[in-house]
């Protein structure tokens, strides 16, 4: 049977959300290469067909649908389509849509940017495990994959709608692997710092941060492709948390073992750091659309 014991990420029958991009698209590809068939789903069905004929270029099984991950109706017309063209349920989730969004502090931070944010960012995953989890519990075997980040604990200042988000795909997956533990089916949170794709460009942030992002991600970033190796894995050995990078790591560490000292630093770079300027308190969306 397929995606069966501990190598859940090989032959699978895999769902993937916003996989059009970036980490989506090295999940769906990886996944592809490893001998899976691969609903590619995105919000953009140009994007998850390129996806798609990139897959059926090197050999590999996948199907683009339009998916956007906000909304209840487009999750569960999904879940069925991608049932119709498995002929059997899925085998693997990953929650992966996401967007970037940042720059104005909080108080300045428009409700429709935060409501954007946690619609996509946090109701997508939940409507992703509410659909699947009880698919995937019935079957009793598979897994979840949830893609939160760093920024899940980080508490960044300017990044409280992501930040938010991020913490509550968390929360959501620790509970989630909770519920699931003795079933069969595995659950793993992604929490990368910076990867190389396309978020600064396509989220609601503001012009400064997106430039000295964009920078650093190229500087830094760790290609989608290893993330999606080390992600995937992770989730074989039986991981929950799964943080590709060391200063994830580092991070995760400090935070929990001295929040307070974590949270005063943070402080001072806001004070004294690059993004104390005008610029970077004006709303989002005066500079960028999604
Ligand atoms: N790139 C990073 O540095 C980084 C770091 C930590 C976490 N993440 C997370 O990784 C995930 C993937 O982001 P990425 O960096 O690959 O970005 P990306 O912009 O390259 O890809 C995101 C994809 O999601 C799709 N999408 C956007 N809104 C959607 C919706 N409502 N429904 C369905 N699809 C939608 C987009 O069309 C796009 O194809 C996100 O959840 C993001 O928060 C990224």
């Amino acid at each position: 049977m397929i995606g069966i014991g501990k190598r859940r990420s090989r032959n699978a029958r895999a769902v993937v959300t916003g996989a059009g991009s970036g980490i989506g698209q090295a999940f769906a590809v990886e996944l592809a290469a490893r001998g899976g068939q691969v609903v590619v789903s995105d919000i953009d069905l140009r994007a998850a067909q390129a996806t798609v004929n990139v897959i059926q270029d090197e050999g590999g099984r996948a199907h683009a649908l339009k998916c956007d991950v906000s909304r209840l109706e487009d999750v569960e017309w999904m879940a069925t389509r991608a049932n119709d063209w498995f002929e059997a349920v899925p085998t693997l989730v990953i929650n992966n849509a996401g967007v970037g969004a940042g720059g104005p502090l909080i108080g300045d931070v428009s409700m429709d940017d935060w409501q954007w944010t946690l619609g996509i960012n946090l109701w997508g995953p939940i409507h992703g495990c509410h659909v699947f989890a009880p698919i995937l519990r019935e079957a009793g075997y598979g897994g979840i994959i949830n893609v939160s980040s760093a920024a899940s604990f980080g508490a960044a200042p300017r990044m409280a709608a992501y930040n938010v988000s991020k913490a509550g795909v968390l929360s959501l997956s620790e509970t989630l692997s909770a519920e699931l533990s003795g079933t069969g089916v595995n659950v793993s949170v992604l929490c990368p710092t910076l990867v190389k794709t396309n978020i600064f460009e396509t989220g609601r942030i503001n012009r400064q941060s997106v430039a000295a992002g964009s920078a650093l991600m190229r500087a830094i970033g760790m290609s989608p492709r290893k993330v999606a190796r080390i992600t995937l894995d992770a989730h074989d050995r039986g991981g929950l948390y799964v943080m590709p990078q060391l200063d994830a790591k580092v991070g995760w560490e400090i935070k929990r073992h001295a929040p307070r000292t974590y949270t005063r630093a943070l402080g001072l770079l806001e004070r004294f750091g690059p993004l104390k300027d005008d610029e970077a308190a004006v709303p989002t969306h005066a500079h960028t659309r999604g």
